[in-house]
């Protein structure tokens, strides 16, 4: 298979250059940048115009440098402990506090992050994937009959909830009964709770007093809840072990925690890594598919091409029109780093306490690497791998998606299986916004709404 190559154009760059001689887009003040943070394309415009690398520095938030340059991207991600932690810049900028809880922010920051990391890498790769695919099959058939037919449906929504059937019983194992009802409650309650107005409250003022975050009950409650059944789980199949092998994470977790010698897998420390697991990874997956749908309604010539390569029994067509919804319609607009210290970047001089802003949503539409970038077009990724620094949806480095392999297994196996049972019918009407309204993600501005036809 190619690779994508690095060319000259990104070199890194020899002279330093100080944040002071950067340009500033057109933002005076914490409304401002809230619009721009809220309009992704607006801000990679501002690229455009401005050049491709830019500083937000306004009263009250931290320095921000926000850049475009695959160069910078690879610094950020080659450097090894380099002072740049994502753990800080998420507890000052994103509610991953509020949600995680203060553990997950130590372990991102932490010595533990790395060993962890390797420790649980065999349940989001190779033969523990395959695994999985009978119930992400199971989980897609069951959801499938629910669905209009003939009619608009807010595709969004429905990814959701596919994506969490997927997590419950992939990660957390837990398939039937009052368990699987307790979390899949708790799940609905957290979703509530993120959109809330308590939650936006609490999240300006941890943002506006440099990641000190208010106390929110109800969140706690409902982490409390969700761990609870993690470790009743786990205490059911201590009491009952089965005949059969389980295949989800939870079995190779606690596989893992038999041989543990530094406690990394404590039961409390499963809950929270599980817990960790779902937020991180069941809506961005959603938002994935639902971006893959409102693609292909746009573009019969796609949707006729994959249909007869999934006729033909290939997924080569199918990884491409992932890959290629992923670079053109990222789930997330950004990835972020804190500067525990000052650092060069690829010839930047970037001063302790600024957090550095990679935009994913305008490096992946560069021109010059991808020609015609608003151009939805899936052969650019056929038989190629994409370079890791101009398609990186999923972040990079130490941090990198822990799970990547896993949500692009996952993201092929629910499509295939959908795509089979259904059709999606051609929409000529205009695409969808990128929209950014309720957290950081970026959701299409009309839920991805498609109309489902019977095979
Ligand atoms: C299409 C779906 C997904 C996308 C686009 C996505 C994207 C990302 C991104 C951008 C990061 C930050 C990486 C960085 O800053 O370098 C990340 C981290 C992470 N993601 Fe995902 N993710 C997806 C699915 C999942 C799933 C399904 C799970 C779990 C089952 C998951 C678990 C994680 C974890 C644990 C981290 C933190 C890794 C670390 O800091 O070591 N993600 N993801």
């Amino acid at each position: 298979m190619a690779v994508e190559s690095t060319a000259d154009k990104t070199k890194p760059r020899q002279a330093t250059i100080q944040l002071r001689d950067l340009p500033r887009p057109p933002i005076h003040s914490a409304v401002g940048f809230a619009a721009f943070w809220a309009d992704p394309e607006f801000a990679r415009k501002q690229f455009d115009v401005r050049g491709d690398r830019m500083v937000v520095d306004l009263p009250l938030l931290p320095t921000m440098l926000f850049t475009a340059v695959p160069e910078d991207a690879k610094a950020v991600f080659t450097q090894v402990d380099s002072g740049l932690r994502l753990g800080e810049a998420l507890r000052r900028l994103a509610p991953h506090e509020m949600l995680f809880g203060r553990e997950m922010i130590d372990w991102w920051n932490g010595a533990n992050h790395a060993k962890l990391r390797k420790k649980v890498a065999p349940a989001f790769n190779g033969a523990a994937l395959r695994g999985y695919e009978e119930a992400m099959v199971d989980a897609a058939k069951r959801r499938v009959d629910e669905w209009p037919v003939g009619e608009p449906v807010r595709f969004t929504r429905q990814m959701k909830t596919l994506a969490r059937d997927v997590i419950m019983s992939v990660v957390f194992g837990v398939t039937e009964g009052d368990r699987r009802d307790r979390l899949e409650q708790a799940l609905i309650d957290l979703d509530r709770a993120i959109a809330s107005n308590g939650m936006r409250t609490r999240y300006v003022a941890a943002i506006l007093s440099g990641g000190r975050w208010p106390r929110y009950t109800a969140m706690r409650e409902i982490s409390a809840r969700i761990d609870a059944v993690t470790l009743e789980e786990i205490a059911f199949r201590r009491a009952n072990p089965s005949p059969v092998q389980r295949k989800d994470c939870l079995a190779i977790f606690l596989e893992l925690a038999e041989d543990d010698p530094e406690n990394l897998l404590s039961d409390q420390m499963i809950a929270v890594f599980q817990r960790m697991l779902l937020i991180a990874g069941y809506e961005t997956t959603a938002v994935t598919l639902a971006w893959v749908a409102e693609r292909l309604v746009r573009h019969p010539e796609v949707m006729a091409t994959l249909d007869q390569s999934l006729a033909a029994g290939a997924d080569d067509y199918l990884d491409a029109v992932i890959t290629e919804t992923m670079r053109i319609r990222p789930a997330l607009p950004v990835t972020m780093r804190y500067a525990e210290k000052d650092v060069d970047i690829n010839g930047l001089r970037v001063p302790k306490g600024t957090i550095v802003m990679l935009y994913i949503n305008a490096i992946q539409k560069r021109e010059e690497f991808y020609p015609n970038p608003d151009e939805f077009d899936p052969d650019r990724f056929l038989g190629v791998r994409p370079d890791p620094h101009r398609w990186l949806p999923f972040g990079g480095g130490a941090h990198r998606c822990l799970a990547a392999n896993f949500a692009m297994f996952e993201s092929r196996v629910l499509l295939r299986t959908i795509l089979t049972h259904r059709r999606l019918l051609p929409d000529a009407g205009a695409g969808e916004r990128q929209d950014q309204h309720r957290n950081i993600l970026l959701t299409p501005h009309r839920g991805a709404t498609v109309t489902l036809a019977h095979r």
